[in-house]
């Protein structure tokens, strides 16, 4: 509920011109006075414009002041109501009170006695309503805060895991990553022999090895995280990157019957970051996109743009789309469609911390069940 800080509001609901006028004559120069001359009119007049207080008749034709009472009682149960009530009616103005009227004033009434009654009442209006107020943010702020603990929860106990995993992992890795070495001079060898040899068997052996460098060069991020020093960033090709990303994601598009195509910027496109941070970010966007149009196998565009100050990568797909309400969580940690087959949920909320990190960005704007594109926005160099 908001508060107003503009001049309190007034209804006055009264069949008879007299009093309602005469009301909004005295109330005018400080009350932004809104009239009624019955109950039905007045229940609008309340809904449309969230008065602070209402002055109303009791005895009216049609619906009476004591059932409008009820009415009001049934939308606002705080909202201060001051009745009407006829000269030396003490009985009906006892029923009101029980009704939930916070004051009564008998017709005709004494100018002075109206204004301060009235003053009185604005102000019980508005210490609910900003407590209720204050009382409605502290719930919401405690709302975020347990999310927020909730989710820190979750991302630490994933780095214990974590922890023991990159240790585990990184022996294997660097024994593959040798071998792979040795198997690709081994074929370069035989192939200077004269031997017969397939030369796409080396391109492929290659894009192994430069994958398998990637991993160790994640794991022993993975290991330096959390140490008080980050890794001083260093002038980088976002064009190179990407022509790499591109290179090693062809196997994944080929494989899924997708069309992976690229227009990519002539120039360097030289960012300040880590490369490796940088390339992982990209990576899973497109492999995403790679993901989302292999059902209907479709076709992904890659472009990259240099502007003035900064480079702009559009991965645009004719997949699944996104639905609105499914946008709103995707850079969430965990937050996954793809349950079952191997997704984690982590893939956009790491792209958009290391693109934060860079003081870049990410946007995403899609149709469901037809396109999708991100945009990633990386700050160039100062030349
Ligand atoms: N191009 C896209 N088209 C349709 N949906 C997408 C696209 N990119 C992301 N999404 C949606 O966003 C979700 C979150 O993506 P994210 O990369 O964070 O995790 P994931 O791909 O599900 O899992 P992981 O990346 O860990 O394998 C996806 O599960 C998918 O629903
Ligand atoms: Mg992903």
């Amino acid at each position: 509920m908001t508060v107003s800080t503009d001049l309190p509001q007034i209804l006055v609901i009264d069949d008879e011109v007299g009093p309602r006028e005469s009301l909004r004559m005295l109330l005018k120069p400080d009350y932004q006075v809104h009239t009624a001359d019955c109950v039905e009119a007045g229940m609008k007049l309340l809904k449309e414009k969230q008065p602070d207080t209402i002055v109303m008749d009791i005895r009216m034709p049609g619906i009476t002041g004591i059932d409008g009472l009820r009415k009001i009682r049934e939308i606002d149960p705080h909202l201060s109501v001051i009745m009407l009530t006829g000269f030396g009616a003490l009985e009906t103005a006892k029923e009101a009170l029980r009704l939930g009227a916070n004051d009564y004033i008998s017709k005709p009434f004494d100018a002075g006695e109206m204004r301060d009654i009235i003053g009185r009442n604005v102000e019980r209006t508005r210490l609910h309503r900003t407590s209720e107020h204050a009382a409605a943010e502290v719930k919401e702020l405690n709302n975020r805060l347990r999310k927020e603990l909730a989710r820190k929860e979750r991302l630490a106990s994933l780095g214990q895991a974590s922890a023991e995993f990159v240790h585990d992992l990184g022996n294997p890795l660097t024994i593959v990553w040798g071998y792979v070495q040795l198997l690709a001079k081994k074929l370069e060898r035989s192939e200077n022999g004269g031997a017969t040899h397939n030369a796409t068997s080396i391109k492929e052996l290659n894009i192994i090895e430069q994958n398998v460098r990637l991993c160790r060069e994640l794991l022993t991020m993975w290991q330096s995280y959390g140490s008080a020093e980050a890794l001083p960033h260093k002038q980088i090709s976002v064009s190179t990157v990407l022509r790499e990303v591109i290179k090693a994601v062809d196997a994944l598009a080929t494989q899924s019957g997708v069309d992976l195509q690229s227009n990519i910027c002539e120039h360097a496109c030289t960012v300040l970051g880590d490369p490796v941070q940088i390339k992982r970010a990209i990576q899973n966007v497109i492999i995403n996109a790679v993901q989302a149009c292999a059902e209907r196998k479709g076709s992904v565009l890659v472009t990259c743009t240099q502007k003035e100050f900064y480079v702009d990568i559009r991965i645009e797909d004719d997949g699944s789309g996104i639905t609105p309400t499914q946008i709103s969580r995707i850079f969430d940690p965990y937050f996954t469609t793809k349950q079952g087959k191997s997704g984690t949920g982590l893939g956009l909320y790491i792209t958009q911390k290391v693109l934060e990190d860079h003081n870049g960005s990410i946007k995403v704007d899609s149709t469901p069940g037809r396109r999708t594109t991100f945009t990633i926005r990386l700050p160039l160099v100062n030349s």
